[in-house]
């Protein structure tokens, strides 16, 4: 798929006020700092079109943009910084869970890893419940420029014997790089017959 268009629409924290359901939407989420944003510009081939930062706790609302008139991509905040005080950070976990349940057309959530970081609980916590809300999702490993090839595979057969302590089968994988754009025409193929899987309702 050719990305001909890619607008920021709107940023918000109640799923009432986000654009109507009539599109098919991805959700891109994971921990702090995993680069969200920075695949989101990847993959839009855009330079900023999503706001990234050295510093982890950048997005902290939920950010709808409008990819080639006809499908939605939506930046989320980071989970697990601890540096963000308590409240704030459960505030955040309520409206994003809310929004992951009750958004009718989310065809497909994105989990974000580190690939130079061993499994954390968060990530599987939040994938099992994912699993067991029937929410669709797959995993895209992040920063693969950061390894060396050897490093690569030894910390992705890791994390993939680290998920099949959870789950029976490997959810789809994608390992991607922001940097060199390593896995963005598999994730746009993905999103591309996955976009013709969507029923308006
Ligand atoms: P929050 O919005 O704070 O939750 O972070 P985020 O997940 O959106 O991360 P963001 O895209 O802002 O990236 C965080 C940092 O990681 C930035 O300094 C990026 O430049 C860097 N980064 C993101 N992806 C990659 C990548 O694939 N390779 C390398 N080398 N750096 C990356
Ligand atoms: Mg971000």
């Amino acid at each position: 798929m050719k990305i001909t268009s890619a607008e920021f629409l709107i940023s918000n924290t109640n799923i009432d006020k986000c654009p109507p359901p009539i599109m098919p939407e991805y959700a891109f989420i994971g921990r702090s700092n995993v680069g969200k944003s920075s695949l989101i510009n990847m993959l839009t081939d855009r330079v900023s079109l999503a706001k990234t930062s050295v510093k982890p706790g950048k997005t902290q609302l939920i950010n709808h943009f409008l990819i080639n008139k006809n499908w939605y991509l939506v930046d989320l905040p980071g989970y697990g910084y601890a540096e963000v005080p308590k409240v704030l950070r459960e505030q955040w976990e309520k409206f994003i869970r809310h929004y992951l349940l009750k958004r009718t057309n989310l065809m497909c959530v994105f989990v974000l890893i580190d690939i130079r970081h061993e499994a954390q609980k968060v990530d599987t916590e939040f994938m099992k419940w994912l699993g067991e809300n029937e929410i669709p999702f797959v995993i895209v490993f992040t920063k693969k420029d950061k390894l060396s090839k050897t490093v690569f595979a030894a910390n992705s057969e890791r994390y993939k014997q680290a998920i099949l302590k959870y789950w029976e089968e490997l959810p789809t994988l994608f390992f991607t790089s922001a940097t060199t754009k390593t896995g963005q025409i598999e994730l746009l193929d993905f999103i591309e017959n996955t976009n013709k899987l969507f029923v308006k309702k």
